[in-house]
């Protein structure tokens, strides 16, 4: 892509307690791209040139979550629900701030074919953004997520997984199944390998699983029968044999798998398929 391989610009952004060092170029508009560093609101996601401008700015917004519907909350964590098409600057934002994090692919800054999911932490200061997804209001290729981010503060903690389940919660609540768009980054396989991994042993593990066909497991996981196929692949579990996928339970229950992340509890989504 062309934009992948620009010189990077923005060095550093400072957003709520954080100041984090960028690893790829974004393409923010007019001047600010100049900038070494810019400062971003926590909550509306404007972006000033200097801390005495942010300081202006956070004196005067309102704002202390992100500009949608709270459709999760359990603990100190939500998640909000964002329409590009309503709230078209933050999502522009979001992406501008995503695209510094992301090499691989250009994103698409126009924003009102996709809902954005925000999740945050939250305290008595407000709702904190931590990481997001961002998903097609309708997709043609199946999938439940376009791009996915965890601020590189919180990452390695369990987040991304949170943000994975959640994407495959929606689609069980959709009756669809999903895939996140390709290409993945090679951080993004390693995670979604690891959720899928967890989830396929998971229920090989508890289901009577000889009995499971690879059609069952994607209907009851809202996984896509090749994600399936080929994570199975992937942790060696799978046979062919006389046009059949044979799953080798042996190896499935030695295997040792990594950590589950930070737990996202469907009863706590209060969501509904939009139309
Ligand atoms: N090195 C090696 N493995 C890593 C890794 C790293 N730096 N970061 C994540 N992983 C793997 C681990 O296997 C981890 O599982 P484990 O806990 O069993 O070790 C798994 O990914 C998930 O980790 P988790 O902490 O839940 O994910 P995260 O919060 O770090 O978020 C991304 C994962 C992909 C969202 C994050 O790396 C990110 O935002 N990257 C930049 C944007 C991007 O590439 N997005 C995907 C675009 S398709
Ligand atoms: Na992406």
């Amino acid at each position: 892509h062309e934009e992948a391989s620009k010189v990077k610009n923005i060095q550093t952004i400072v957003i709520g307690a954080w100041s984090v060092d960028t690893w790829y170029y974004s393409p923010f508009p007019g001047d600010y791209g100049n900038y070494h560093t810019l400062y971003f609101c926590e909550f509306c996601l404007k972006f000033v040139r200097s801390t005495d401008a942010l300081q202006r700015h956070c004196n005067r917004c309102v704002l202390r979550h992100p500009p949608g519907i709270e459709i999760y909350r359990k603990g100190n964590i939500s998640m909000f629900e964002v329409d590009g098409a309503t709230n078209r600057i933050y999502c522009q934002n979001l992406c501008y701030i995503a695209k510094l994090f992301l090499d691989h692919k250009t994103l698409y800054y126009d924003v009102d074919p996709f809902w954005f999911y925000i999740m945050c932490e939250v305290d008595d200061r407000g709702a904190h953004i931590v990481g997001y997804f961002s998903k097609e209001k309708y997709s043609e290729e199946d999938y439940n997520v376009a791009c996915i981010l965890t601020l590189p503060p919180y990452q390695r903690k369990g987040y991304g997984k949170f943000l994975i389940t959640f994407s495959y919660e929606l689609s069980k609540l959709e009756n669809l199944v999903g895939s996140p768009e390709k290409p993945l980054s090679d951080l993004g396989l390693l995670g979604y390998r690891s959720y899928w991994s967890l989830v396929l042993v998971d229920l090989l593990r508890n289901e009577d699983s000889s009995a499971l066909s690879i059609y069952e497991i994607s209907e009851k996981t809202m996984m896509k029968t090749e994600d399936i196929i080929g994570t199975l692949q992937a942790l060696n579990l799978i046979q062919y044999y006389e046009g059949q996928h044979i799953i080798d339970m042996r190896r499935v229950k030695n295997l040792k798998m990594g950590s589950k992340g930070l737990p996202c509890d469907p009863d706590c989504i209060k969501w509904t398929p939009h139309s």
